[in-house]
């Protein structure tokens, strides 16, 4: 599988950096925003799919791990840079892990929350996916 990766356009001057999200940077319309932080060490989290909402995922802080896997082929992604973010496509089995002591994954996504949207049970994903595949 290939990951999406996206760079983002770096402000920087001699106070520090910025960088600024437009819909033009991104693959999608932003429903919603969320972020991950404080996550405990040696904790997993993801461990599921959706069935329509697409995301991108950008470590604005500290560094953590992304498994990508599309039920066929299995990849990691280190996330460390607040300039640089994946594209997680609905359909996608992710998994997010070693987070960096105050790291933050900020995810934008696509669709508003749905639970009804999420598979989180591996055998369903793989089943779930060789039909729509
Ligand atoms: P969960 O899906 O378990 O997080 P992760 O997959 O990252 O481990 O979500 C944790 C809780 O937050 C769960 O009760 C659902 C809730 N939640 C929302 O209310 N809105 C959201 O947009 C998300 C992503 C989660």
């Amino acid at each position: 599988m290939d990951i999406e990766r996206l760079k983002f356009e770096i402000n920087g001057d001699e106070r520090g950096l910025l960088v600024a999200l437009e819909r033009s940077s991104l693959p999608f319309e932003i429903q919603r925003v969320f972020y991950l932080y404080d996550t405990q060490p040696n904790v997993r989290r993801g461990k599921h799919a959706h069935k329509k909402c697409n995301q991108v995922l950008i470590c604005v802080s500290g560094s953590c791990k992304i498994l990508l896997d599309d039920g066929i082929k299995k990849e990691v992604v280190v996330l460390d840079s607040p300039d640089s973010g994946i594209f997680v496509p609905a359909g996608d089995w992710r998994e997010m892990y070693e987070f960096s002591p105050g790291a933050v994954l900020l995810v934008l996504a696509d669709q508003p929350y749905d639970e009804g949207d999420y598979i989180r049970d591996y055998d369903e994903f793989l089943k779930y996916y060789s039909i729509e595949k």
